[in-house]
């Protein structure tokens, strides 16, 4: 579904992803941890190329994205759902009209987009919400809005980037809930890079441990979390054993 070869990227001197090789199959949650600057944010803006790699392959579906025109870079861009840690909501629009946004920017007409919009909210539960202005929102409910334009989209991949760490501990648990439903509904793949330990056991499919621009580790939970062999995976199990 997704291919990564031999990605590299760095900032001026600075490398920051040294040659990364991972392969996500259809409907397969793979989560992402390592400690911060290791190159995490990097690695996943690279997929849709919202950072621009130095080297290296990336293609979903086949369709090779590396080499993509800006025009078809555009267009591949409609089927990967973005969830980023800000949430980027228009102020002035309300939360059905957020959602409803980026698809009637694709052309989808305005009953339709609406529709698919209503849908999407009910799915993070908030259809109570409709009306309402971002600011008239929790840091959770609007984390929430931001799921829900990912998801409005209807795409084939979801991209996450620390989808929690802007909210307090308490609102955390909301968001996580709704991440957790649409990962056991397994339709969309996904890619999360996330801090939550205890989401990554329960929901992953495989967890990947990133260290200094490099993949150091991957497994499913259960193999990475109790026996793990990298420096990164042992700091994450005594995590768990505290
Ligand atoms: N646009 C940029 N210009 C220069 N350096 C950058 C840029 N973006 C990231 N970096 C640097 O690249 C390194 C990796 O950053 P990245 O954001 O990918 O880390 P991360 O693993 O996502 O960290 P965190 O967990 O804190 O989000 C960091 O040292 C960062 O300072
Ligand atoms: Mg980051």
């Amino acid at each position: 579904m997704l291919e990564i070869t031999g990605l590299k990227k760095s900032y001026g001197h600075k490398r920051v992803l040294k040659g990364i090789d991972l392969k996500v199959t259809q409907g397969e949650t793979v989560v992402i941890m390592g400690p911060s600057g290791c190159g995490k944010s990097t690695l996943i803006r690279c997929i849709n190329r919202l950072t621009e790699p130095d080297e290296g392959f990336i293609s979903l579906r086949n369709q090779v994205i590396t080499e993509m025109s800006l025009n078809e870079l555009l267009k591949i861009r409609r089927k990967i759902g973005f969830v980023f840690q800000s949430f980027n909501l228009i102020r002035r629009l309300n939360v059905l009209d957020n959602v409803a946004m980026p698809l009637r920017l694709q052309g989808v007409d305005l009953e339709t987009a609406k529709r698919r919009a209503e849908i999407a909210l009910a799915k993070v539960g908030l259809t109570h919400k409709l009306e309402d202005l971002p600011d008239e929102l929790s840091g959770g409910e609007q984390q929430r809005v931001g799921i829900a334009r990912a998801l409005a989209l209807e795409p084939e991949i979801m991209l996450w980037d620390e989808p929690t760490a802007s909210l307090d501990p308490i609102l955390v648990g909301e968001v996580i809930e709704v991440m957790e439903d649409l990962v056991r509904e397994g339709k969309t793949t996904m890619v999360i890079v996330t801090h939550e330990l205890f989401f990554a056991r329960r929901a992953a499919d495989r967890i990947i441990f990133m260290d200094k621009g490099r993949i150091v580790e991957t497994g499913r939970p259960e193999d990475v979390l109790e026996h793990p062999v990298s420096e990164i995976g042992r700091k994450y199990h005594n995590l768990l054993r505290r």
